[in-house]
């Protein structure tokens, strides 16, 4: 770890508390001099840090910024095994950890972004993700499945994040299939899962699951074309704390939990529970042409059935209900 990383894990784990640059330094083995420089480029960098004579440095208690060493606060023993690391902007999250994939890192690396300049949503388009009110975030996995069962990768994800969502909102939240999560009707959280099949023997050689949430408001709201259909996790955004790094190392946590027993599908119960799609009208896009149908079930595989209105039936993997 650098200076500057060791001084933030020191105020973020002890906020409102104040250290001498005097204790720092002699804690760190450097000058106070390396202590101010490393104090003034995490404040450049946004941290609320005060100074304050004959007592020293603090962090509010208020700071809501993500960093590893709150979010590490939250994991449990196997979330602790993950390698998190947060950038303040990236154009991708999901670009960033499958250029570290292809480099061979290894299962467990997770990247988050206080703001991504390109953010990537499904079917091509774009995902708003505007500076520290968001999350986003990438995790590296390499797991023994086919390229078919990738799916529940994406589907136990979302289980995970609307668990998380619940704990930490104290609201409730639905999934609109595949794998959109909703609160009162609107869309909170997206997922965009990449995975890298290996050509020889069909497993997946890497899978980035990406995962985009949107925590408060930005301060200009949300662009014309989202507020009709996206919302947050919270509502209110005068003090929201350390929220943020609590719904990562959640999410995580739950995540994990599923991960270790994937094809069991534990997390299946709770994704049916949760279903908002049943019963409601979809359109089917074959070959260039528009399909009525109505979804009617999901099998174990979350492929939804679906009823044309010719009362065909036919099971759907991927789109969107
Ligand atoms: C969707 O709703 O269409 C999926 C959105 C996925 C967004 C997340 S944010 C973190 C990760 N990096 C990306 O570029 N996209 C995913």
């Amino acid at each position: 770890m650098t200076v500057k990383e060791h001084i933030l894990a020191l105020l973020d784990s002890n906020k409102g508390e104040y250290f001498s640059g005097e204790e720092i330094a002699v804690q760190l083995s450097v000058t106070r001099s390396a202590v101010w420089k490393a104090i003034k480029s995490l404040q450049t960098d946004g941290y609320s840090i005060q100074a304050v004579t004959n007592k020293g440095y603090s962090m509010s208690p208020q700071t809501d910024i993500l960093s590893a060493s709150a979010i590490s606060k939250y994991l449990d023993t196997q979330g602790q095994k993950l390698r998190v690391e947060v950038f303040k902007t990236l154009s991708s999250t999901n670009e960033a950890v499958k250029s570290l994939a292809s480099n061979g890192e290894a299962e467990g690396k997770v990247i988050l972004s206080e703001e991504q300049t390109a953010g990537r949503g499904r079917m091509g388009r774009k995902f708003f993700s505007p500076p520290g009110t968001g999350i986003y975030m990438s995790i590296l996995l390499r797991p023994k499945l086919s390229a078919t069962d990738s799916a529940l990768l994406t589907t136990c994800a979302a289980v995970a994040v609307a668990l998380s969502i619940e704990s930490v909102s104290g609201k409730e939240t639905q999934i609109k299939w595949v794998n959109d999560v909703f609160m009162e009707g609107k869309k909170v959280c997206g997922i965009l899962t990449e995975a890298s099949v290996s050509l020889e023997n069909g497993w997946l050689d890497y899978a980035v699951l990406g995962i985009g949430i949107n925590v408060a408001l930005p301060s200009d709201g949300f662009p014309n074309d989202l507020t009709e259909i996206a919302t947050t996790v919270i509502s209110e955004n005068n003090s929201y704390g350390d929220l943020r790094n609590r719904l990562v190392a959640e999410v995580l946590n739950n995540f994990m939990g599923y991960y270790e027993q994937l094809t069991d599908r534990l997390f299946l119960s709770e994704y049916r529970k949760r279903l908002i799609s049943l019963g409601k009208p979809v359109t089917v896009i074959k070959n260039n042409e528009q399909l009525k149908a109505t979804a009617i079930d999901i099998d174990n595989d979350c492929h939804l059935k679906v009823r044309y209105e010719n009362g065909d039936e036919e099971y759907l993997s991927n789109g969107e209900g």
